[in-house]
């Protein structure tokens, strides 16, 4: 597929242009390695609290958060809150640890649409305020510069169809030194539903120079290429089509999907014993982790998004909901494989 091919942000150059979208409760450590194992060229942490960090300089109730591994490198970490300084200093904290510092760069959230989030002066609250935007991102470029480390955005259209100012705020961070930005199709009021419109993010690619990559309703390679062909967008970010589904990037590489045994015919799906294989390696690389109890109640609905498009998995995906230990999903999955 010509459209997929490597992309350079700033100075790192990424083996491809397909990135996984960043997806509280998601995107945790271990999903993410699947994912680029599968094929996305570039990962994104969940959004953590910059002002969270400036709390927990030690990182002890965060790091699980945005805890990534040297592995599964290249990886964003992002970063959301309203006050520079904040960033500033969390930035700082970050890229001094020892860990944490092999990210490959820093994403700062303008997009989260969540309540909670935007009544901080936050996430997607930023689109209506592209001066405090602009000072947040010249911080983290300049803090992060100090540490050889590119910083990019993710950004909605605009707060809502009265104010869809997406290609102002682009311009603004361009114009501070953010090296890529990631245009979700949709304002703050839309949320996740409707249509994203992809118009906007073939607007913002023309106006800024650098890289961009459309997000919002990519689904398959095919609707990849489409977002490509409609918006000249430099690469694509998938969010919700790859919840349960890691295979979906196997399936943007012919050689993969081969190895995987996955084709058009099965519509890119592996065969059951193949899913339980990774939704039980998934659990366990998050009980390595967070323990078997934590792991297992936080996997549940992420075990139901991998059964989501079998056919009569109704039955064990409520069982699953309700699994409280490794040898229950298990037996679980076992049945269902059977079934
Ligand atoms: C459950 C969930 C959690 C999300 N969490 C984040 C997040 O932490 N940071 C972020 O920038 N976007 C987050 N998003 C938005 C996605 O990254 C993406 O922009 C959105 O889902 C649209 O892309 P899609 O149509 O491919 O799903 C989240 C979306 C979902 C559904």
């Amino acid at each position: 597929m010509t459209y997929i091919k490597p992309i350079k942000i700033a100075d790192i150059v990424l083996e491809n242009n397909l990135a996984l979208a960043p997806m509280a409760g998601t995107t945790d450590l271990v999903y993410r390695s699947i994912c680029r194992e599968m094929g996305a060229g570039l990962t994104v942490t969940e959004l953590v609290s910059a002002r969270g960090i400036v709390y927990d300089p030690d990182l002890r109730k965060t790091y699980r958060y945005i805890e990534i591994s040297p592995e599964e490198y290249p990886v964003a970490i992002q970063l959301f809150g309203s006050e520079p300084e904040d960033f500033n200093k969390a930035v700082r904290i970050v890229l001094n640890h020892p860990i944490l510092s092999s990210c490959a760069m820093i994403d700062i959230n303008m997009g989260c649409p969540v309540a909670k989030v935007v009544k901080q002066g936050a996430g997607s609250a930023l689109m209506i305020d592209p001066t405090r935007a602009g000072k947040i991102a010249e911080i983290c470029v300049k803090t992060a510069s100090e540490f050889g480390k590119p910083v990019t955005a993710k950004i909605r259209t605009g707060w809502d169809e009265h104010r869809v100012n997406g290609v102002e705020v682009a311009k603004v961070l361009e114009s501070v030194g953010i090296a890529a930005i990631t245009v979700h199709g949709r304002t703050r009021k839309q949320m996740y539903s409707g249509q994203a419109d992809w118009e906007i993010i073939a607007r913002i690619k023309q106006e800024v120079g650098i890289p961009v990559y459309g997000n919002g309703d990519v689904t398959s390679p095919e609707s990849a290429k489409k977002m490509f062909d409609m918006t000249g967008v430099d690469g694509v970010m998938i969010g919700r089509a790859a919840q349960g589904n890691p295979w979906l990037f196997a399936g943007f590489f012919p050689e993969k999907a081969e190895n995987l045994g996955l084709n058009a015919d099965n519509n890119y799906m592996p065969a059951k014993v193949d899913k339980v294989r990774l939704i039980l390696r998934h659990l366990d690389g998050l009980i390595s982790r967070l323990g078997e109890s934590t792991a297992v109640r936080e996997m549940r609905p992420q075990m139901s998004a991998y059964l989501k498009n079998s056919r009569d998995a109704a039955r064990f995906r409520q069982l699953l909901m309700r699994a409280d230990s490794r040898v229950e999903v298990a037996t679980i999955l076992g049945e269902w494989c059977i079934d």
